[in-house]
């Protein structure tokens, strides 16, 4: 069995190879593949080093399964031509979430999707698979209508980059927090990777905004893949995606309304029964989610669940997961082990 992983330099694909350990996935070969300037260096794999080699079609020859997180513009180049080669390719990015031709999967919400007949899976949007890990469940049990979802994404959903940026703006700012009440935006530090200052604020774009609707694309691929996943192509559906200086962890702020009434006590029951999913929620002792708590972990964290004070068939609840590990690369290693469960 020979796993690549493309992108292995990256903020997802170190995590992909972490992944790969944590699980032991039966890999006989890890091919870590990157760009030409990554060529050459080492990447540590089940105690010894592996060395990053440029991708290309030839060093795909033979793979079994690609694990690809190298972005959407270089996984067109390759992903089609190695599938039709044979290889397995699992994508992190948006390139291909709405071919049919490919599977847009989250195992524990619609595994039906990894077929015999598939080369080609995609991991759907990080945010999507916080925000349905904790709803799918309960759509099972109560049938979902409507969904209004508000996100609070941290700066490593834009990679290595994104950290940098706030790391050095929050070294920028260092000691003039008092001045903050009242900044010069003139002197505000600015980056390239989100635009506004990050460090100490919030900023309400994730991706470029779509002219015609003024939602941004992070926001209509929220939905049109919560459609697909759910299979549910008449679901009202809007997100507003927000980036928060947080460095791993994506939350989100649901408000979910169902077919028929769901208690939060049952609502809790379901959850507390479902794969991947850590209900955190007795206000009583102050036991609710956060981004810190998600981070490094597997489940994704679900408290605040409380009845809409208005609508007796709408929950609100707050969830909370790492985006660089259910958001991506482990929803790409369970969708492998899925694929190896089909042979
Ligand atoms: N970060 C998240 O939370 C998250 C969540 C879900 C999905 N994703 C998706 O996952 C993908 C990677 O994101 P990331 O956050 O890991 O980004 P990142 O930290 O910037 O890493 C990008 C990776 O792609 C490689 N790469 C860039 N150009 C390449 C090329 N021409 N050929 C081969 N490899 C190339 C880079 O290699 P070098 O080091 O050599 O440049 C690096 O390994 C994106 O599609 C992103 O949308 C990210």
């Amino acid at each position: 069995m020979r796993v690549a992983v493309v992108g292995a330099t990256g903020a997802v694909g170190r995590e992909m190879i972490r992944i790969l350990q944590e699980r032991d996935f039966p890999a006989d070969v890890v091919v870590p593949l990157a760009s030409e300037r990554s060529a050459g260096r080492a990447i540590a794999f089940r105690g010894r080093e592996l060395e990053v080699r440029p991708l290309s079609l030839e060093a795909l020859d033979g793979v079994d399964i690609a694990l690809s997180s190298c972005g959407g513009a270089v996984a067109r180049t390759f992903v089609p031509q190695a599938a039709e080669r044979g290889t397995v390719c699992v994508d992190n990015s948006s390139a291909f979430r709405m071919e049919p031709w490919a599977g847009l999967v989250i195992p524990e919400i619609n595994p039906e999707e990894v077929r015999p007949d598939r080369r080609v899976y995609c991991v759907p949007n990080c945010t999507i698979i916080t925000t349905l890990m904790a709803v799918a469940p309960l759509h099972r049990a109560a049938g979902l209508r409507a969904l209004s979802v508000a996100s609070y994404q941290a700066v490593s959903g834009a990679g290595h980059k994104g950290v940098r940026e706030l790391a050095e703006q929050i070294g920028k700012l260092a000691g003039s927090e008092e001045e903050l009440g009242h900044p010069d935006p003139e002197a505000l530090p600015r980056g390239e990777v989100f635009g506004k200052t990050i460090a100490y604020n919030v900023v309400a774009k994730i991706d470029a905004f779509d002219p015609e609707t003024g939602f941004t694309f992070e926001e209509i691929k929220m939905a049109r893949e919560a459609k697909r996943i759910l299979a549910l192509p008449d679901l009202e559906i809007a997100a507003t995606c927000v980036r928060v200086p947080v460095v791993t962890g994506h939350s989100v702020a649901v408000e979910a309304t169902f077919e028929r009434e769901l208690a939060p006590t049952e609502a809790r029951e379901i959850l507390a029964a479902a794969p991947g999913v850590r209900v955190m929620d007795d206000p009583a002792n102050l036991v609710y989610p956060s981004p810190l708590e998600a981070a490094g972990g597997d489940d994704v964290l679900v408290g605040r669940i409380r009845r809409h004070p208005d609508r007796p068939a709408t929950l609100l609840l707050f969830a909370c997961g790492d985006n660089l590990r259910k958001g991506a690369a482990l929803n790409a290693v369970q969708i492998a082990e899925a694929v190896l469960r089909l042979r």
